[in-house]
C-alpha cells in the first residue's frame, strides 16, 4: 500500500493504475498568463512530463501515454509546429538520459511515416536507447488520431480477409484491439485506466476512443505546465474512489 506522509487518510493510493493516459492541454494559457510566446509553455511543458513520468514509475505505474501531437495539430501556425517537432530533438539530448538511468522505455504511437525526418529521428533514437529497459513504458502519442487509427485497422483487417488469412467470422474485440496502434503495449496494459486531461476541458479529443471504454476520466483546471508530482497524486487518489464494474454491478 502507499501512503504518503502527512496525506489525508482519504488519499491512500491502495490502487494504482497500470495504465494513465495523458492529454497534456493549457500549455498556450500558460505562458500567456506569463506574457510569453506559446512555444515557452511546450518548453515547461516537457518539465512537467518528465517529472511526471518519473513520479508515475516511482509510483508503479506501468505505461504512460501522452498526447504530444493530435493529427488536427497541423493546422496550428507553422512556427509552432516547427517547434513542437524540434522538441523530440531536444527531448533525446536533455530529458532521454535521465529517464533511461531510471529505467523507462520509451515507445511511440501515431502516423511517424509523416513526421518531418529529424523528428522521426530522435523519436527512434529514444525508443532504441530505452528498448531493453524493464520499468514504465512512455508512449508518446505523435501525430496520433484515434479515428484514423480505427480506420486504417479496418483497412488492414478487410486485407486480411480478402488475401483469405481471415473469416469474418473470426473478428472479435481482442482481434480489432491486435490491430490498434496500442499493440505496442504488453497485453494487459493496452487500454488505460485513467485518463487525464489538464486546462479545465472536458473532452477526448481523438484520443485513445477505443481503448478508453473502459477508462476512468479526470479532468482539473491546472494548465499543463503546472501539473506535477503532487497533482499525479490527487489524480491517482480519486481514482482509488472509483468503482470500476466495467458494465457489471
Ligand atoms: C497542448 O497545449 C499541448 C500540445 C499540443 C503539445 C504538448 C507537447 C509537449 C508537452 C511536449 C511533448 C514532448 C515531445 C518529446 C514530443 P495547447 O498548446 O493546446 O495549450 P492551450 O490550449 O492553452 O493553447
Amino acid at each position: 500500500m502507499f501512503t504518503f506522509k502527512k496525506r489525508k487518510q482519504s488519499e491512500s493510493l491502495d490502487k494504482i493504475p497500470a495504465h494513465i493516459g495523458i492529454i497534456m492541454d493549457g500549455n498556450g494559457r500558460w505562458a500567456k498568463k506569463r506574457m510569453q510566446p506559446r512555444v515557452f509553455g511546450h518548453k515547461a511543458g516537457m518539465d512537467a512530463l518528465q517529472e511526471v513520468t518519473i513520479a508515475a514509475s516511482g509510483l508503479g505505474v506501468k505505461v504512460l501515454t501522452v498526447y504530444a501531437f493530435s493529427t488536427e495539430n497541423w493546422s496550428r501556425p507553422e512556427d509552432e509546429v516547427k517547434f513542437i517537432m524540434n522538441l523530440p530533438v531536444e527531448f533525446f539530448d536533455k530529458y532521454v538520459p535521465e529517464l533511461h538511468k531510471n529505467n523507462v522505455r520509451v515507445q511511440i504511437i501515431g502516423e511517424t511515416s509523416r513526421l518531418p525526418q529529424a523528428t522521426f529521428d530522435a523519436m527512434e533514437r529514444a525508443r532504441e536507447k530505452t528498448k531493453h529497459n524493464s520499468g514504465l513504458i512512455l508512449n508518446f502519442a505523435l501525430n496520433y488520431g484515434g479515428r484514423a487509427e480505427i480506420t486504417n485497422a479496418v483497412k488492414l483487417i478487410a486485407q486480411d480477409v480478402l488475401d483469405a488469412k481471415l473469416n469474418p467470422g473470426d473478428i472479435t474485440e481482442d482481434l480489432i484491439a491486435s490491430y490498434l496502434m496500442t499493440n505496442n503495449l504488453p497485453y494487459l496494459y493496452r487500454d488505460p485506466d485513467l485518463i487525464i486531461r489538464t486546462s479545465g476541458e472536458l473532452r477526448l479529443s481523438n484520443f485513445l476512443p477505443w481503448q478508453s471504454a473502459y477508462s476512468e476520466f479526470y479532468f482539473t483546471p491546472v494548465l499543463w505546465p503546472d501539473f506535477k508530482k503532487d497533482e499525479l497524486i490527487k489524480a491517482i487518489a480519486e481514482y482509488n474512489h472509483r468503482h470500476r464494474r466495467f458494465g457489471g454491478v
